[in-house]
């Protein structure tokens, strides 16, 4: 039977969930999760600046709902939590749309599965492993760049951010030169609420201005691939720039703000996540010795490692989705219309499924974690984010023979996508 009154949860826990600082401070915003997850699971937010939203926290329930993509669409409404000022900013600036980026993310059927078949092949495991060896380059290089700082390093700032990055580009058709150009404007455009990494380096941001420097991010992104698309139309080429730029659906040619979300969305959510989960798994392999030294004799584990990295990490920590029709999800009624987040960050750590969340072992299984999401907008890139991670740790794990952590890491402040922007390590080479 479904709760008529609407469960409405306490402060405390409605506004840690919409502060980029809880997710960057972490353990805090895991104990308000478990809170929500044992008490509320399906719980109303009522934060001040924002819309009302349901938190679905539960693994179980955010599996439903990214399942069912004809009840819990993306397109209505804006697929990511922002302040009621950046939805009125982005409606004035789009001309109406929620949608500051027209993308797969912001699509539902029948469109989204015509633009997701465009490139989906290229992400597949088959297209993949024809690009293996080009990605094993890539991954000892990173090493050697590793190595070469003698045996101590930021991870993330040396190697995990910019190894994804680099494959990413060579499939998209992005030239090496432009490579920190588009590291930067993905983290202005992902890390806005991040005084680290959005484009004032200030603290003192009103969301506003937040969303004014990432709709300058996203201004400069559009007139780069702008460019990039009439290159390929003149000089096609065998990459994902030459797909989307020749894009034709019904006999039309994609229009150019839909070329230009397809570009940002690859080139974005190509390399920041991957980068977070690849600092995870090394942050993790830094802090158990003992563990490092079981994944450095036995290959085998490697895929574990990679899968947990992912699920302890949770690089993207949520997505938004909007009801269709009344329903109910755990008990609990939601309206046509009703906003709701799918908390990965609490799916990935629901004890119901995951025994000891907290606690990284590459030998967990079976690892269901939601870090990819789930249904028609699962992850295009799962596939090359798994093989990147497994060619790096191979190559590293052969050139190192123990790593230890040489300060404390800390993590982007950001309620989307997340994870550790510096890791100082100590290392030594093999
Ligand atoms: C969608 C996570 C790597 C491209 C998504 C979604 C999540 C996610 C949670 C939304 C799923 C949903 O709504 O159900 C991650 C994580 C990654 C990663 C954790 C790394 C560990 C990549 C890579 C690419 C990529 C390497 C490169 C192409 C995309 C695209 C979508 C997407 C294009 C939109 C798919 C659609 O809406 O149909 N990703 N991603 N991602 N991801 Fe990834």
């Amino acid at each position: 039977m479904a709760t008529l009154a609407p469960a409405v949860l306490p402060p405390e826990i409605a506004s840690a969930i919409v502060n980029p600082v809880a997710y960057g401070e972490w353990n805090g915003i895991k104990e308000k999760f478990r809170w929500a997850r044992d008490n509320m699971p399906v719980g109303l937010v009522q934060a001040e600046g924002y819309m009302p939203f349901w938190a679905i926290t539960r693994h179980e329930d955010i599996m439903t709902v990214s399942k069912d993509n004809a009840r819990f669409l993306n397109a209505p409404k804006s697929v990511v939590l922002g302040p009621i000022a950046v939805q009125m900013l982005t409606h004035m600036i789009t001309g109406g749309s929620p949608h500051l980026v027209r993308s797969l993310v912001t699509m539902d059927a029948p469109e989204h599965m015509d633009y997701r078949k465009l490139t989906q092949s290229w992400f597949m495991p088959k297209n993949l492993a024809s690009l293996e060896e080009k990605i094993r380059g890539i991954a000892r290089a990173s090493v050697d760049t590793m190595l070469a700082t003698g045996g101590s390093c930021d991870f993330v700032h040396q190697v995990s951010a910019l190894y994804p990055l680099h494959v990413v580009m060579q499939i998209l058709g992005v030239p090496h030169e432009d490579e920190p150009l588009m590291l930067k404007l993905t983290q202005e455009m992902f890390g806005g609420e991040d005084p680290d990494l959005n484009r004032a380096r200030s603290v003192e941001l009103t969301p506003e201005q937040v969303t004014q420097f990432v709709i300058e991010a996203v201004r400069d992104f559009e007139g780069y691939f702008m460019k990039l698309a009439a290159d390929r139309r003149a000089d096609p080429k065998d990459d994902v720039a030459t797909v989307i730029a020749n894009a034709v659906i019904d006999g039309e040619p994609i229009s150019d703000r839909n070329a230009a979300g397809y570009y940002i969305i690859v080139a974005a959510a190509g390399h920041d996540t991957t980068s977070a989960s690849t600092a995870g798994a090394m942050w993790a392999l830094a802090k158990d010795p003992e563990q490092f030294a079981r994944i450095k004799a036995d290959r085998s584990l490697l895929p574990g490692l990679i899968e947990e990295a992912i699920r302890w990490t949770t690089p993207v920590q949520h997505f938004m989705r909007t009801a269709a029709e009344d329903c109910e999800i755990g008990g609990q009624r939601i309206a046509k219309d009703d906003w709701l987040m799918l908390c990965y960050v609490s799916g990935n750590h629901d004890e119901r499924v995951f025994p000891d969340p907290d606690r990284f072992d590459a030998s967990r299984g079976p690892n269901r974690h939601v870090a990819f999401g789930a249904g028609v907008h699962q992850c295009l890139g799962l596939h090359l984010a798994r093989l990147e991670m497994r060619i790096l740790f191979d190559e590293l794990l052969d050139r190192i023979d123990s790593v230890e952590l040489a300060g404390t890491p800390q993590r982007a402040s950001s309620t989307f996508v997340g994870g550790p922007k510096t890791l100082p390590i100590r290392f030594v080479p093999s």
